[in-house]
């Protein structure tokens, strides 16, 4: 790849002739998962908090230091549980840059969301503008650790208990992170985790609430099955939250492959790094190596003042590579429905979230992604930046409406997994 006829989107092959996704899953050790799947299957006892569950549940808790774990079918259910067992009503404030369920599973309830500005260093809640979103209706702050950077964490509770508010985390994408030394999950009332298939540790679909509160635990656990004490007795309002048996056997599979998903995350992370490095323009976000921590995000803020091509013309030249870059998480929760309806002036509280969701991509990584393909992945976005205002030029006179590349496009968009 040493010139721009060599590039696709400018008619040559893809790079790639399988399309190279992010968040392909990380699959542990087959046998074991097999022979679990197995003993399942003798048992004959596939889900309401089985063997399996019951013993992911312990391990995680162990492993997070924390005194429940409760395992839930997807952590936008957990959310939800999670919101519900705290009592929260009203307004809740949460940041905009983040998956849209962080919003959901509030507007789920008719709680509003009241979406706050990030801190464009960390990419989480700025805690000092979280101050000026509180009115006498906010019940609860949620803080999102995104890409698995903690929040501030400290200056989040001393709000929270100067104002008497909830704290919560969706802490989604940062299981097995750590802030000053203490794993996430212990911080705030009640922390999410989500084991999607997409994270670099799955249980196919999956997640689970966190918490050191006995109480609010008890609560969350009688909601996650339909307030059921005991076999014909609800004592609680409540829905099907449990998580299956197949998903804990692969929750344990992985948990057993842990160390080696984020060794390879982490080398996968140093050679981006690397090879990246000194490209105007683009700037790698980085995570504190003197934590814990999952690296399973590689995300890149792409500034088009230094690159000469737009983030999005750059998220094109590479899906006609077959490299699926995502533009995570664009264009923020409150420029989507019902939000934008709801709130349509919202981004003028928002400008370092605006900004940020114009610059932000996250490429591949995780076991399904080698040394070869990152040196072919940073060795295109050197060429493309290298050639900024040429390779501009030359998009602009592409006609894309009709082109090859446009229909390989909605190929490759329709076998996304
Ligand atoms: C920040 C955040 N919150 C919530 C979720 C929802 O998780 P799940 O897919 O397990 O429901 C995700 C999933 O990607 C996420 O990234």
């Amino acid at each position: 790849m040493n010139e721009l006829n060599d590039l696709a989107i400018f008619g040559s092959t893809p790079a790639f002739a399988e399309p190279l996704h992010v968040g392909r899953p990380n699959i542990g050790n087959r046998e074991r998962l097999l022979e679990r799947v197995n003993n399942m299957l003798d048992r004959r006892w596939l889900t309401n908090h089985g063997p399996y569950v019951q013993e992911l549940e312990q391990r995680i808790a162990a492993m997070l230091g924390v005194e429940h774990c409760i395992a839930i079918c997807n952590a936008t259910v957990a959310l939800e549980i999670a919101i519900r067992a705290a009592g929260l009503t009203g307004e809740v404030i949460v940041p905009s840059l983040t998956f849209i369920a962080t919003a959901h599973a509030l507007q789920w309830q008719e709680i509003t969301p009241v979406f706050c500005d990030i801190d464009p260093r960390t990419h989480n809640l700025d805690p000092c503008r979280v101050e000026d979103m509180i009115t006498p209706r906010t019940a609860a702050i949620i803080g999102v650790h995104l890409w698995g950077r903690p929040c501030a964490v400290e200056a989040l509770a001393e709000i929270a208990r100067r104002h008497n508010l909830k704290l919560l985390y969706d802490a989604a994408p940062a299981f097995g992170c750590s802030h000053r030394g203490k794993m996430i999950g212990s911080f705030g009332d009640a922390e999410v985790l989500s084991f999607h298939a997409t994270k670099f540790f799955n249980t196919l679909e999956g997640g689970a609430v966190v918490t050191n509160d006995d109480d609010l635990a008890a609560r969350i656990r009688l909601m996650q099955n339909f307030g059921f004490e005991g076999y014909d007795r609800v004592i609680y309002i409540g829905t099907n939250g449990k998580m299956n048996e197949m998903s804990a056997a692969m929750g344990l599979t992985s948990l057993e492959s842990l160390d080696e998903f984020i060794h390879v995350n982490y080398r996968n992370y140093k050679q981006y790094q690397r090879e990246l490095e000194g490209i105007p323009g683009i700037q790698q976000i980085t995570y504190d190596e003197a934590e814990k921590c999952n690296y399973q995000y590689i995300v890149l803020e792409v500034d088009q003042a230094y690159t000469g091509v737009s983030r999005d013309q750059l998220v094109d030249i590479l899906w006609a590579e077959h490299v699926l870059a995502r533009r995570y998480f664009y264009p923020g929760c409150h420029r989507m429905e019902p939000y934008r309806s709801y709130f349509p002036h919202a981004g003028l509280l928002l400008p370092e979230t605006e900004k940020v969701v114009e610059r932000l991509l996250s490429l591949p990584t995780g076991t399904a992604v080698g040394p070869d393909e990152i040196g072919k992945i940073c060795q295109i976005i050197r060429l493309v930046v290298e050639h900024g205002p040429q390779v501009r030029e030359r998009l602009q006179k592409l006609v894309v409406k009709e082109s090859s590349y446009k229909c390989q496009k909605m190929n490759v968009y329709r076998s996304f997994p």
